[in-house]
């Protein structure tokens, strides 16, 4: 019996955290523990702790008299919706949630057995960074973790959320996991903070400027989700783990797909007739998809491609499609490395791709071509092309030159191409074309506005339409848009056989 106390009364110990005093600091700055956060990711009651004793062995600047419970990490598994998942929380309430030595070892063997059984692994970052007491120890931690990191990309969906401080070099483990939250006001992530900024560039910034939620969702791309606190954050990392499946061999969960239109009429009309007229292809996701519902990744960086979640007859898909709202849905350098990334994340996790093209092509700029638009274009045209999971491309208008390529055309990989009555797939829109090809019977004309005005109808007629790309098969069905979902829902059942041979290579080398 006595035995037992001994060990109630050091479990309470450990799940005291560092105490009263620092677990209200914590919650004055607007944040949640360690455990509150476990407590709301996992079903529950299904959180099994593990290495609840683990302790540091650092006597370095007195820290043997320095008790760190839980060595300031909570970590094991759990489920959500019914599903196995591996997570650690950092505890900012035990010496600020530094990282040392066996801190880090507890957050390895989280990501080991996670791989082991096929599980996501949740990591809720809130730290003060490589413990610094620890010396090389703490780094030697961070290396280990990042190439623990490395080695389950790829294999088991690894998400982070960033809750708090995440500075110097410590930011790297959430950058090479496949998706990164950040709450609004609290998280704060950079190589280096504005003390060292301002002394080495005498450049004044604030830490929520340099490196605060709205700062790596919308400028630098960083992370990929973002919410106003905790909880939401914690909800909608959930709701992630519901389009994805558990690991690399295992297919997304099947949910009930909801009402099948079959015609949904407004998609017949939500295409302008000018091609100039720009509308919102947020609105063809939501009338295309179950239940209206998709989940926007990097919904605030590159705006002029959409990328996001959702179901299409109960099956998770990926959809990547340009937004003619902004920048008229052109390809830049932040859209190619976005669409990218995002094609190979599903890829890699068996998840179908859905392309919706309205492209009028790469943006063109001295910005564009010094910031290297060759390169990161290119990794478009890479990403599709590897990737070997079903592909369906919807062209909804503009489809031009090398953009109409980049957007999943039949030569990249699509196993099924549908084009709306509106698609124009072509070399270059009509103007462009006409100045071009008949530039010598404008300027030879009488009246060369009326010339052209003729030779750009002609071209737009003739060329501006789905049906020469039809004619050679690269489109296998024009199809009447208010049709599209059924369509769709009928392309990923008759795909969902797909079997693909690679050549063997240790690993192809994508333009980075
Ligand atoms: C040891 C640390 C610590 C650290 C915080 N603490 N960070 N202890 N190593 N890295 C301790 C504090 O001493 C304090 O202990 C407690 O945690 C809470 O910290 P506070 O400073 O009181 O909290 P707050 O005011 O909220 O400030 C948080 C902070 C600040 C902004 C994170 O603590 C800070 O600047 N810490 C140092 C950050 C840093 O430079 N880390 C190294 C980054 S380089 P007491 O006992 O007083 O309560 C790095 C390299 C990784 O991480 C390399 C990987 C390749």
């Amino acid at each position: 019996m006595e035995k037992i106390e001994r060990l109630r009364k050091l479990q309470a110990e450990v799940k005291a955290g560092g105490g009263p005093k620092r677990v209200e600091r914590q919650h004055a700055a607007g944040k949640l523990t360690a455990r509150e956060r476990l407590t709301l990711l996992f079903d529950e009651d299904t959180f099994v702790e593990l290495d609840l004793f683990v302790k540091h062995r650092c006597t370095n600047f007195g820290m043997q008299e320095v008790e760190a419970p839980g060595e300031g990490v909570v970590s094991g598994y759990g489920y959500v919706d019914g599903r196995l998942v591996y997570a650690y929380a950092q505890d900012f309430t035990v010496i600020g949630g530094s990282l040392g030595e066996m801190h880090a070892s507890k957050i390895i063997k989280v990501m080991d057995n996670a791989m082991k059984v096929g599980a996501p692994v949740v990591g809720l970052n809130d730290s003060g960074g490589a413990r610094i007491q620890e010396g090389v120890d703490a780094l030697s931690g961070y290396g280990k973790i990042f190439f623990a990191n490395t080695q389950a990309s790829g294999v088991i969906p690894q998400i982070t959320a960033v809750m708090g401080p995440c500075a110097g070099g410590a930011v790297y483990s959430p950058a090479l996991t496949d998706f990164v939250f950040m709450v609004d006001n609290t998280s704060r992530m950079f190589i280096t903070g504005p003390q060292v900024i301002e002394a080495v560039t005498g450049e004044k910034v604030s830490a929520e400027q340099l490196g605060g939620s709205i700062t790596h969702n919308s400028k630098s791309g960083v992370a990929h989700f973002r919410g106003p606190d905790d909880a939401t954050v914690i909800a909608e990392i959930r709701r992630l783990l519901s389009f994805l499946p558990s690991n690399n061999l295992e297919q997304a969960p099947m949910f009930d797909m909801g009402e099948v239109n079959a015609n949904i009429e407004m998609l017949n009309t939500i295409v302008p007739d000018s091609p100039n007229k720009a509308y919102d292809m947020k609105e063809v996701i939501a009338a295309l998809v179950d239940h209206g519902d998709f989940m926007e990744y990097q919904q605030y960086f590159a705006t002029n491609m959409i990328t996001c979640f959702a179901r299409i007859g109960g099956r998770s898909v990926g959809i990547i499609a340009n937004q003619p709202k902004v920048l008229a849905g052109c390809l830049d350098v932040n859209a190619s490395d976005k669409a990218a990334r995002f094609i190979r994340t599903c890829d890699a996790f068996n998840i179908p791709l859905l392309t919706i093209a309205d492209v009028p092509g790469f943006l063109p700029g001295t910005d564009q071509e010094y910031s290297g638009i060759i390169r990161h274009g290119a990794k478009m045209l890479y990403a599709y092309s590897e990737a070997t999971v079903p592909m369906v491309t919807l062209i909804t208008r503009k489809d031009y030159g090398g953009s109409y390529l980049a957007m999943c055309s039949r030569e990249l990989g699509a196993d099924m191409v549908f084009a709306w009555p509106s698609a124009e797939i072509a070399v270059m829109g009509a103007q462009g074309a006409a100045n071009i090809i008949f530039a010598r019977e404008i300027k030879e004309s009488d009246n060369p506005e009326a010339t052209r005005a003729e030779k750009i109808a002609e071209y737009e007629a003739e060329f501006a339409t789905p049906y020469k790309a039809a004619e050679r098969g690269f489109v296998d069905d024009v199809i009447v848009p208010a049709t599209t979902r059924l369509r769709l829902i009928d392309a990923y059942n008759m795909l969902s056989g797909k079997r693909v041979e690679k050549p063997m290579k240790k690993h192809g080398n994508i333009p980075l």
